[in-house]
């Protein structure tokens, strides 16, 4: 997913916008560029990393107050230098930065070349700034007006900034689709793809709405919808914290992220649960008690983990509220006509809240009249504006591109959503939720008590960092757990993994199975504990090597394992997350181990907010 960010004021623009784009790296980027204006528009721009961008300008004039910045994830034109954003008009006077994807830019190319225009790049975002060229020489419109007259011919998603030599006191900003946070300080803004550029300067943000722009001056700013109607800038007060930006002393923000996890799952369940009373209270869905009451069918979308996490809430609200739930892809779901009524309830799971299947997917099911619920972690993001009602994670931010802490914190939301609607339908006793609410409550500290074992892990790592696949086993709500703990190593190991469901082995699977096939076994005390041993049993009768997650003072299981990890006993409902973190530190410990770039590892994006 591509970073922006803006600067106008009385700081000098190139370390404030430089600073950002290291902050917004988590993004996942390919290459990097700034344009800055005072009087002359200087740019500088290059594939690779914001890091090799600053030794490139290390000699130039990186002067000026008014400048913005760019990192590219590539969607149309491969990563080069010609590619990278800035890019600029025809006449070199007008300069653009974009986040998202001109869907039409074909077309208007194939129109802009017909009237003489020469491209640089084979990028959709130069179509766009020689468009706004064109409509100028054409109409003799000025800036801001030819701006929202070629908004109007795009289709597709943006989130730009344009700049005009002409005009060396302004920025224009604008959205569809694509995130944008406006920074309000004292005769300065500034602009970014999320809040972590601006926290450290302004805690009053902007969220830009789909279909603005923004006019900004030093001192001035200026709001209007795609049919010029000046729209009232709402200020918010960011509630994010510098330090949560910070790594804190870890290598990584993946391990600081598995740290936090403790603290993120109580944050997340912070007034929502009252034990002593059994009672659970989301205020973001009170409104639909009642139509939750009446429910006969939950259908959930997402993409990624967020669907390993879907997977998981379908085990509990079918366990707990005995309500069907479909999990689907989003990806799948938003192209395949599904059956959705107005009697159906659609939750969209996205930590981001800006991932596009997802995105599209809650249109699609809007249209078809469900109603939507969001469990998103990003506040302001787009997806919890799209929602009829939501829950908010509150994980805090999530850096590392492998989610970690927003999975633990989506599979709490899940719970207590199916204890939620159990509340509702009456499908549990009082006495039962007391129970597992008071377990619930402890959850927090049995995680600290799963992340004391990383020493263990750690030893584990450094006999398998070599290997070249993985297979990760489990049964019931141990499943998607084995699905979430194949796609951390994938994602940052680069060692070709892959989850199943245990009892599937013998469909097929165990054909892979041999001594050079690490096999990670969701062996925790549960309902299909039985059913594991056996699984177990089948694979080290064909020499497989065995890690088996089991429950501590498991004695059955490590008599055949080769290596097991310990984690807390507690409720079948919990299990998930805590069989979930010593799969996350292994995934961790393994790819450092190999030397990858954990926190942002090829090719991925934090957030795909592309098709
Ligand atoms: C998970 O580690 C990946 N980074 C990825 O699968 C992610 O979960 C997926 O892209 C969905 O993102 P979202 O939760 O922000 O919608």
């Amino acid at each position: 997913m591509c970073g922006i960010v803006g600067y106008i004021g009385h700081r000098e623009a190139w370390p404030l916008i430089i600073k950002g784009l290291h902050r917004l790296e988590y993004r996942g980027y390919d290459s990097a560029g700034v344009a800055l204006l005072n009087g002359n528009l200087r740019i500088y721009k290059k594939a690779g990393k914001v890091s090799e961008l600053e030794n490139f300008a290390a000699d130039k004039d990186v002067s000026g107050h008014i400048g913005m910045g760019h990192t590219r994830w590539a969607t149309h034109g491969a990563p080069s230098d010609r590619n990278s954003h800035p890019h600029t008009s025809g006449d070199d006077r007008l300069t653009i930065i974009h986040n998202g994807i001109i869907e039409n830019y074909a077309t208007l190319k194939e129109e802009l070349i017909s009237e003489g225009h020469v491209f640089k790049s084979d990028t959709d975002t130069e179509v766009l700034i020689h468009l706004i060229e064109e409509i100028q020489k054409k109409t003799q419109l000025d800036l801001r007006e030819a701006v929202r007259v070629a908004l109007n011919e795009v289709v597709g998603a943006y989130a730009i900034v344009i700049m005009s030599k002409d005009e060396p006191d302004q920025l224009i900003a604008a959205r569809k689709g694509s995130p944008m946070v406006i920074g309000v300080g004292k005769d300065e803004y500034f602009i970014a793809s999320d809040a972590s550029p601006i926290i450290e300067y302004t805690k009053n943000v902007i969220y830009l709405n789909d279909n603005e722009i923004a006019y900004i001056k030093r001192d001035e700013l200026l709001i209007k919808n795609l049919d010029n109607v000046v729209k009232t800038p709402y200020v918010q007060e960011l509630e994010l914290k510098l330090e949560m930006l910070e790594k804190g002393g870890y290598d990584h923000f993946m391990l600081k992220e598995i740290y936090e996890q403790p603290r993120s799952i109580k944050d997340c369940m912070r007034g929502r649960i009252y034990p002593d009373e059994g009672l659970v209270q989301l205020g973001g869905i009170k409104e639909y008690a009642e139509k939750l009451k009446n429910i006969d069918r939950i259908i959930i979308v997402a993409c990624g983990t967020s669907w390993h996490a879907g997977l998981v809430g379908e085990y509990l609200i079918e366990e707990f509220a005995r309500v069907p739930v479909e999990v689907e892809y989003a990806s799948e779901f938003r192209y395949r006509n599904p059956i959705i009524t107005e009697k159906d309830i659609v939750i969209a799971i996205s930590q981001s809240g800006e991932t596009a299947d997802t995105m599209a997917a809650i249109e699609l099911a809007k249209e078809k009249g469900a109603t939507i619920f969001g469990i998103c972690n990003v506040v302001g993001s787009s997806i919890p504006r799209l929602t009829h009602a939501g829950v908010y994670t509150h994980a805090g931010p999530e850096i590392g591109v492998a989610s970690t802490k927003a999975f633990t914190a989506q599979v709490t939301v899940l719970t207590l959503m199916a204890f939620y609607i159990a509340q509702q339908k009456g499908t549990i006793s009082q006495s039962k939720l007391i129970g597992l609410l008071s377990e619930l409550d402890q959850i927090p500290n049995l995680v600290e008590k799963c992340l004391e074992a990383n020493a263990g892990i750690l030893k584990i790592a450094e006999k398998f960092k070599d290997t070249t696949n993985c297979l990760f086993l489990g049964r019931g709500s141990g499943f998607p757990v084995a699905l979430e703990g194949a796609l951390k190593l994938k994602e940052i190991s680069y060692i070709h993994a892959e989850g199943y469901p245990a009892a599937e082995m013998k469909h097929g699977p165990i054909a892979l199975i041999d001594a050079d096939m690490p096999v990670i076994f969701i062996a925790t005390k549960n309902s299909s504990y039985e059913k594991v041993i056996s699984n177990i049993q089948e694979v080290k009768a064909r020499k497989g090597v065995v890690i088996a997650i089991v429950t501590e003072g498991d004695v059955v299981v490590k008599e055949m394992a080769d290596y097991t990890i310990e984690i807390p006993d507690a409720d079948e409902a919990f299990l998930p997350i805590l069989a979930t973190i010593p799969l996350q530190l292994l995934a961790y410990h393994i790819a450092v181990l190999r030397g990858c770039n954990v926190d942002q590892p090829r090719n991925l994006a934090k957030s795909v907010t592309v098709e």
